[in-house]
């Protein structure tokens, strides 16, 4: 286990947060929500990543992009260099320039994505490696762009459950060393692959995915991750590291959890 240096983390409040309309399984615009409560419990998020000694910048939420608050979908940023974002579907497509302008105007080069590549959703840096996942979001062909554009070695992962249709849905970063994933979300090549890889990997429960304990925030020593998540949580401790639970259960009806709502800015 990696000390925990401090993280620089680009956030957007969910001042329009509302699940308007249906792009993955969690999302019911039928359903309730409450969007003061979405913000109560953002707040609470973006205060415990404070209260363990990192920073959090905000970009300017915008009306009309309920889903903006998942920030994590707005780039993916490592060493300092920007790989922008180009989402599926068209009801997220503005969100794109608006994340790439506010990386240009604090001064990152940004490369324009070829391809559906829906940021850290789908591309997590483990160690020296990227993880990357395909399926749903994020295009194969992106993986290929994103290990040119950081000279990073990139392993495709092959997501296979719809309710995992992001990477960072079904896969946690813990530290340079380790992770921890839901197996059944990857295909059986994919899971032989992180078998190889992380051998000592912390295994999610159904029951944690569920509550998309696995969408959690490490910083190689705490890891930020929802309450809900029981399992995980006792697992993690387990395997030495600290844990916070948070509860943003509003924003879960999106279909986010605390990692979505964080895009780690790395220079
Ligand atoms: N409603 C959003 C979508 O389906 C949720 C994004 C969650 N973000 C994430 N990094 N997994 O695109």
């Amino acid at each position: 286990m990696t000390t925990a240096a401090p993280r620089r983390y680009l956030m957007c409040r969910p001042t329009h947060f509302a699940v308007t309309y249906r792009i993955n399984p969690w999302m019911d615009p039928t359903a309730p929500y409450d969007n003061a409560l979405a913000v109560s419990q953002w707040e609470t998020l973006r205060r415990t990543f404070l209260g363990l000694g990192h920073t959090v910048e905000l970009i300017e939420p915008l009306p009309g992009l309920p889903d903006m608050v998942f920030a994590a979908n707005g780039a993916t940023v490592v060493d300092g260099k920007v790989l922008a974002v180009q989402f599926r579907d068209a009801e997220r497509a503005d969100e794109a320039p608006a994340y790439k302008a506010w990386f240009e105007n604090a001064g990152f080069p940004v490369f324009d994505s070829k391809h559906t590549n829906e940021g850290e959703g789908d591309i997590l840096l483990a160690g020296d490696v990227l993880l990357a996942g395909t399926g749903f979001r994020t295009a194969h062909a992106a993986h290929a762009q994103t290990q040119e554009v950081f000279g990073r070695p990139v392993i495709s992962l092959q997501l296979v459950d719809p309710a995992y249709y992001h990477l960072d849905t079904a896969l946690c970063v813990l530290d340079e060393r380790n992770i921890a994933y839901l197996p059944s979300a990857f295909s059986p090549g994919s899971q032989e692959v992180l078998r190889r890889l992380f051998p000592d990997a912390v295994l999610a429960t159904p029951a944690d995915a569920e509550v998309l304990g696995l969408n959690a925030v490490s910083d190689g020593r705490t890891v930020v991750l929802p309450v809900q998540a029981t399992e995980l949580t006792a697992a993690l401790q387990a395997a030495g590291y600290e844990t916070v639970g948070v509860d943003v259960s509003e924003l879960r009806k999106a279909g986010g959890g605390p990692k979505c709502c964080t895009l780690e800015v790395r220079s």
